[in-house]
């Protein structure tokens, strides 16, 4: 599972836990400014072209290097597939739907406000690095048993996987629905998770790639699900003070992120 120590995987996964524990560090002095925290002199795009191009990397690099591989593969042994080649595309196409969702889907039903234009290349920068890192170390580092697909970890952590996407997808849905085509305001939310966290897009998520990192069980995938863990966690905590600031008939028993416990 831990890549060896000279290879590039492993300097760049280490890099998103430590870039991720400083993150969630900058988190607890200032707020990741876009969003209900831009500030207000920002040079900004619309949401839909910066959502679009920030994410759609994770989506094409991925992609790319599933068409070259495969070329590869063609040419050298035509015909043949493995649980190897099985395993790691179908756990490949789990994390480009994702994106491709969140590029193709999210980003044009947006209604949220302009995006910080430095927000979108710094995000863009990291979808493309990590989109090499997942796609790189599924396709030429890891090996599939025939059997793949049969355990039980495996089977939990697609479930998993599955029930954060679903999650997050209808949170995000919940969100958007609270504003008309063209309004800019804050309202409370209510239903699915929202009865149970203020943040339950960023639950649903941090669900996810926790169920991803289960059924992929890499190093790589780990240090993903811990960098979204520490670049949407803090955000949840800001998201739900604002709320009890905002409103005075927020709900007391909701809690910021996890159901029932924080
Ligand atoms: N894996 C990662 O590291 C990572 C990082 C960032 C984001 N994401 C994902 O990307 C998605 C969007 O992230 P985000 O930070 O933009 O989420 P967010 O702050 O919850 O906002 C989501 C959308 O809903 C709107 N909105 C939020 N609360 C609202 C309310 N109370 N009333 C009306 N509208 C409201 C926002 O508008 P405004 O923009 O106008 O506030 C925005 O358009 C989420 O699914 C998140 O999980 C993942």
């Amino acid at each position: 599972m831990m890549p060896c120590l000279e290879s590039p995987v492993f300097y760049l996964s280490w890099s998103l836990v430590v870039g991720g524990a400083l993150y969630f560090w900058q988190q607890t002095r200032v707020h990741t400014p876009y969003g209900r925290y831009t500030c207000e002199r920002t040079r900004c795009c619309s949401a839909r072209l910066g959502w679009f191009l920030q994410e759609v990397p994770s989506l094409l690099v991925p992609l790319l290097l599933l068409l070259l591989l495969q070329e590869e593969e063609t040419g050298t042994s035509p015909g043949t597939s493995t649980g190897t080649s099985t395993g790691r595309t179908l756990l490949l196409c789990t994390f480009m739907l994702h994106y491709f969702h969140r590029s193709c889907i999210y980003a044009f039903l947006t209604r949220g406000r302009p995006l910080p234009l430095m927000t979108v290349v710094q995000a863009a920068i990291f979808c493309s690095v990590n989109g090499f890192l997942q796609s790189h170390h599924l396709l030429h580092c890891t090996h599939f048993p025939h059997s793949w697909s049969s355990s039980a970890r495996q089977a939990g952590g697609f479930l998993l996987f599955v029930v954060g996407l679903s999650i997050n997808v209808h949170s995000d849905h919940i969100l958007r629905n609270l504003r008309r085509p063209g309004e800019v305001v804050y309202r409370i939310p209510h239903g699915g998770m929202f009865e149970f966290v203020s943040a339950a897009n960023f639950f649903g998520e941090i669900v996810e790639w926790c169920g991803y990192a289960v059924v992929t069980w890499t190093f790589p995938a780990f240090a993903f699900a811990f960098f979204s863990a520490c670049s949407i966690g803090p955000r949840a905590f800001h998201h739900h003070r604002d709320y009890q600031q905002r409103f005075e008939d927020y709900p007391r028993c909701r809690k910021a992120l996890i159901p029932f416990i924080l």
